[in-house]
Parts: structure tokens; sequence; C-alpha cells
């Protein structure tokens, strides 16, 4: 996955998705004494960068019969979105157990909830099997170089908007589950901008990332970490994500879940934006790590589907 792809997706997904603001608090920024630079993912169709991969990949689909996914949070609204766009349906596997709200926030979105006798273990398998029946599209939240060049799409258009303000982020600071998020902004931000730090953030909770880029190959974690953050409680990185971290990451930042809370107040009463737990990362790694880290920070406020 190449800046060539990542401008490639760009345009694909441009008329469908939303230029999201690059917001500033004079207020944080006195707090923290850094100047922030905010990307305001929260904003995007869907609630979430992930409409950007899903789109992505969706637009590149020859006729495809519809949509099928694994996801029980903000992939889920993505794929019903790229379903939309292309009026074809969509399926999302998720299991029984699930929250209500969240099946009920894919079904608003128009996909079809698949959910009688699907578990966590055994989702996989009934993806694979609803595959091969129904010869829908199967789209990976994030192990697919069509999806990270999608999710890439958020560096190209942060280092763009700071570039017209004339600010140079010194940093990006991007939550990191699966990866995909991560790996196509570092992807962005490398190609178009070497000397920026760029750092995935993720729960101590669910600190497979740091662990993996130090041990050099991905380290799994045995159970789903327990973290407010629900949009990281993957188990690992993605193979190809992984592969482009490896190589363009400067390091990972592993926050507390106290810190994670603060960070979302802060937003709110500060800013006013109601950020989910894992779009409240990055700022959680200021508040934490903020002594180590650079003066001008461009956090990636991933996405604002909370349960309010
Ligand atoms: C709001 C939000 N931020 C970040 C992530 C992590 O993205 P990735 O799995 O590409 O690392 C997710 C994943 O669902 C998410 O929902």
């Amino acid at each position: 996955m190449d800046l060539a792809q990542i401008h490639a997706a760009f345009r694909r997904i441009a008329p469908y998705t939303h230029r999201t603001p690059l917001l500033t608090s004079r207020l944080l920024d006195e707090f923290f004494g850094k100047r922030l630079l905010l990307k305001a993912e929260h904003l995007q169709k869907t609630g979430s960068f992930k409409a950007r991969g899903a789109l992505s990949k969706a637009l590149t689909l020859e006729n495809p019969k519809g949509l099928l996914a694994v996801s029980s949070g903000n992939h889920a609204q993505g794929v019903a979105y790229a379903a939309r766009v292309l009026g074809v349906r969509a399926l999302v596997v998720m299991p029984e157990e699930a929250s209500p709200l969240k099946k009920a926030a894919a079904r608003a979105y128009g996909a079809e909830v698949v959910d009688r006798g699907v578990t966590p273990k055994n989702r996989e398998e009934v993806a694979r099997a609803l595959v091969e029946e129904t010869g829908y599209a199967f789209l990976h939240p994030f192990d697919d170089p069509l999806v990270m060049a999608g999710q890439g799409t958020v560096g190209l258009e942060l280092l763009a908007q700071a570039g017209r303000r004339g600010v140079f982020p010194e940093a990006v600071l991007v939550p990191v589950g699966g990866g995909g998020l991560l790996a196509g902004v570092a992807a962005a931000v490398k190609a178009l901008s070497p000397e920026t730090l760029v750092l995935g953030v993720e729960p101590e909770a669910a600190d497979d990332a740091r662990r993996s880029l130090e041990a050099g190959r991905i380290v799994r974690l045995t159970e789903v970490p327990r973290t407010r953050a629900d949009g990281v409680r993957t188990l690992s990185l993605g193979e190809r994500p992984f592969a482009v971290i490896r190589e363009k990451v400067d390091g990972i930042l592993a926050v507390s879940e106290e810190a994670i809370l603060e960070a979302e107040r802060l937003l709110l009463t500060r800013t006013k934006q109601g950020v989910e737990p894992t779009g409240a990362l990055p700022l959680a790694a200021v508040l934490e790590h903020g002594a180590g880290l650079p003066g001008t920070l461009a956090l990636v406020l991933s996405g604002g589907n909370r349960d309010v």
C-alpha cells in the first residue's frame, strides 16, 4: 500500500465522505502547554473513519450482490453505509450477546444483522458459510490493503489541512486495534512528511501492538481485553497492517482507563466534542505521556459512537 493507492482511495471515496474538520482549542492548548490539531473523524459519515475503508474497498468491487462483515461496532456501520451507496444489501454477523444498541445502530444504517446462534468463537465460521450461501463480498475491517488505503486518507487530509494553516505537526497520534487506521495514516504521513513521528495509542489492558512492535512479530492477547475503548478490543494486529506498522511507525503508547475517561471528559467540556472512548485514546496519551512528546501534535479523534 503506497501513497498512490491512498490518493486513489481518496478519489473513490471523496463524493461519499466528509472532509472532517481539523479542530483547535485554545483552552486545551493552554491546559497541555502544546499546540493540538484534532482530526474530527467522529464527525465522519457513520460517526467514525470506518466509512472510509469500507467505501474504499466496496467501490472497487464489480457488481457485488451484497456486502458482508463481521463486526459489533463501527465497521458494521461503515459497511452498511457502503452498501447503501452501492445500492446493495449488507449482512453483518454479530454474536447473539452483542449489545442490542449496537445491533440497532447497524440496522439503522440499513444492515441486516445475523445473530441467531452466533458466538464470538463461531462468528468467522458463520460468516464464511454465509459468503458461500449468498455470494456477497466479504469486507475485512483492517487486514486488507484497500481498506488500509481508505483509512490512510485521514492522514492525507490532516496534513493538507495543517499545511493550509501553516502548521507542521511534529507527531501524529492514532488509536490502534487491528492496525488498519494506523498503517494507513503512517503510510500517508511518512510519504509526505518523513520527519513527522507517527505513534499508535492503545489501552494498557490491550497493549498487544506495543508488544508486537517490540518483539518484531504479532503478539496475540489470549482473552478479549477489558477496556472502555470498545473499538480496540481486537486480540491482535492484522498481518498486512503489521507489515506497514513495523516499517513506518515510530512507537506505540499505552494509556490507563482513567486517562481515557479523563480525555473523553476534557473533549466534552473544553471542546464540546462527543468522542467515544477509543477516539479519545490520543488525548489520553497526551495526558499520560505529554512530557515526552513534541509541542505540535495532530490527534486522530477516530469515532464518536458512544452509548450516551
Ligand atoms: C473509533 C475507532 N477507533 C479506532 C479503531 C481501530 O481501528 P483499527 O482496527 O483499524 O486499528 C476502531 C476500530 O473499530 C474504532 O472503532
